[in-house]
């Protein structure tokens, strides 16, 4: 497996520009690359990652050629929901650090260029929350409960849930507040009660917080469970199929006056600051409604994600995004991973290279060695489209699942409450490997605590600085992808262009000389004559491209279609 990089462009890097003057629109085109702190560098030793490793290692992500850092929550949790579970939303995780050392991480990044996203849960807080505490403390019918959803049973006792919503992590949306309480509504984990987006402390608490984080330098928040704020205050039960707009906690139209507050907030400072939301929805003239003008910046294209390794879905996939986000002027977003889904390279080397919660179940055999060579592709072909990119930390080392996990290590409540159906979200949150050829391969010092969940054995070449030595593996590829990507091989505004191409294969132009050519069939595809390669994701054969393989070239501008 060799990567051919024939030419890597400049070695521009983005220039740290002082608030206010900066180009504010670096979003439409940034690569964002999610830090999930627990699992990125553990610096004190105690098995936990950390914001001193992560400014110890920024270096590397200044690197790898990332604008942004979003980081999953960094607040204190008590790890219901390993920290989408949040009792202080203004200040930092004790085993990460200080509410300094996050200032002085944001402060340092932005010296090397690169802006910080972090992440807001407004669906739900911790049941240690304080709010919550109250509202629990407190009796029925008490302003403290408003601000969450707590009713009354039913049954003859009140011994039932008030209606038949599910938790998306399994079982019932609804727990009771003690033995002859009330119930209050959790869209997730009991631990995690759902606010009433009805209630004006709700709003004025968010737009709070955000200022908090803005004032402080951040670049702008990635919104969890952006599309299930708002509930139907009836209470309806769940129909077979809803119009759209009307399912009970999904999509409710009420939502977007959240997010216009929100824009209004964002647009206040000198620099902007960019809203990203998490919508998982499958119609993508709904999805795109989060994204008109005065709303959110950008959302995550979990359909991308979520496409097969296959040519006719995933052209379908980037056409239905492409003319989605048109009409509201939005840039695309790609995404291959993030700390909710299979790991890249163990998914696209299954059968079904799909990825849906529902249907991924634990013990799918997967060939490591096609669903890396495909990984490379699809890394190269996400690189290439128009819009921004997400990288999950260790996407980039094309680090796989972990599957066996043994079930007293597990964390995820997903595995838990599915009782374990679900092979949950464990596997895709293992602690990076740094350095050395064992365990903690440098996350931690030799010598440290136990890692918060163990690493494999036999990720010695998975490791930064084996990658590093290594022109051929995914660390030395999605360097040289974005290096080149960010000398803007497209020009101008790069719009994108089918070009004719076998069904076994995808072929697009950008600009007036650059096409990307995407084989995922057997046969190897003829490339145009006369072209250059700037970079490719696996060895050519003897001039065309192999299977599973993504080519950037640059064509004379005559020859392009
Ligand atoms: C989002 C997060 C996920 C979390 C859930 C509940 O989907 O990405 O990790 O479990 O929201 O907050
Ligand atoms: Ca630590």
């Amino acid at each position: 497996m060799v990567a051919h990089v024939a030419e890597t462009g400049t070695t521009a890097t983005t220039p740290a520009a002082p608030e206010g003057t900066s180009e504010t629109r670096w979003w439409r085109e940034a690569v964002v690359y999610q830090v999930y702190v627990r699992s990125f560098a553990d610096a004190n030793g105690d098995g936990i990652g950390d914001l001193a490793g992560v400014r110890e290692r920024l270096p590397y992500l200044h690197e790898l050629g990332v604008d942004a850092l979003w980081f999953s929550p960094w607040y204190p949790s008590p790890l219901a929901d390993n920290g989408y579970d949040i009792a202080d939303y203004r200040s930092i995780d004790p085993d990460f650090g200080t509410l300094e050392e996050a200032e002085q991480l944001i402060a340092d990044a932005r010296g090397l260029g690169i802006r910080t996203i972090v992440d807001i849960v407004p669906n739900h807080v911790s049941n240690e929350h304080p709010w919550f505490r109250e509202a629990l403390a407190s009796v029925p019918g008490s302003p403290a409960r408003e601000r969450f959803w707590f009713r009354p049973g039913t049954g003859e006792n009140g011994e039932l849930p008030p209606n038949s919503w599910q938790s998306i992590f399994g079982g019932s949306a609804w727990t009771r507040a003690g033995d002859e309480g009330e119930w209050y509504l959790h869209l997730f984990t009991p631990e995690q009660p759902d606010l009433n987006w009805t209630h004006p402390d709700v709003w004025d608490e968010h737009d709070d917080v955000l200022r908090f984080w803005f004032d402080r330098g951040v670049a702008g928040i990635r919104i969890d469970s952006a599309a299930l704020l708002v509930k139907d205050p009836q209470l309806a039960d769940e129909a077979a199929d809803s119009a759209p707009g009307e399912h009970p906690f999904t999509d409710r139209d009420a939502l977007h006056d959240v997010y216009r507050r929100w824009r209004a907030i964002a647009d206040g400072y000198p620099e902007p600051r960019v809203l990203v939301g998490e919508v998982w929805l499958p119609d993508a003239e709904r999805f795109a409604r989060y994204l008109r003008p005065d709303e959110l910046h950008t959302a995550f294209n979990f359909d991308f994600l979520a496409a097969p390794w296959e040519p006719g879905p995933m052209r379908t996939s980037i056409d239905s995004a492409l003319a989605a986000h048109a009409p509201v002027d939005a840039p695309t977003t790609w995404v291959l991973s993030n700390h909710d889904v299979t790991r890249v390279v163990t998914r696209y080397g299954r059968a079904d290279t799909s990825f849906a919660f529902e249907s991924r179940r634990a013990g799918t055999p997967t060939d490591l060695e096609r669903g890396t060579r495909r990984a490379r592709a699809g890394a190269l072909l996400a690189m290439a489209l128009p819009g921004s990119m997400y990288i999950y930390q260790g996407e980039e080392l094309g680090l796989p699942e972990v599957e066996d996990i043994p079930f007293e290590r597990r964390k995820d409540p997903m595995w838990h409450r599915s009782g374990g159906l679900d092979p949950g979200r464990d596997g895709c949150r293992i602690p990076l490997p740094w350095a050395g050829d064992r365990p903690p391969y440098g996350f931690s010092r030799d010598g440290a605590a136990r890692a918060w969940l163990d690493q494999p054995d036999g990720w010695a070449a998975l490791t930064v600085e084996a990658e590093s030595e290594d022109a051929t593996s995914m660390l030395s590829l999605y360097r040289a992808g974005l290096r080149l990507r960010k000398s803007n091989p497209w020009s101008g505004d790069g719009a994108l262009r089918w070009l004719p191409a076998p069904d076994t294969a995808l072929a697009f132009a950008r600009g007036d000389s650059f096409a990307c050519f995407v084989n995922f069939g057997p046969a190897a595809l003829e490339l145009p004559a006369g072209a250059d390669v700037l970079i490719a994701s696996n060895d050519l054969e003897g001039g065309a491209l192999p299977q599973d393989t993504t080519v950037w070239l640059r064509q004379p501008a005559d020859r392009i279609g």
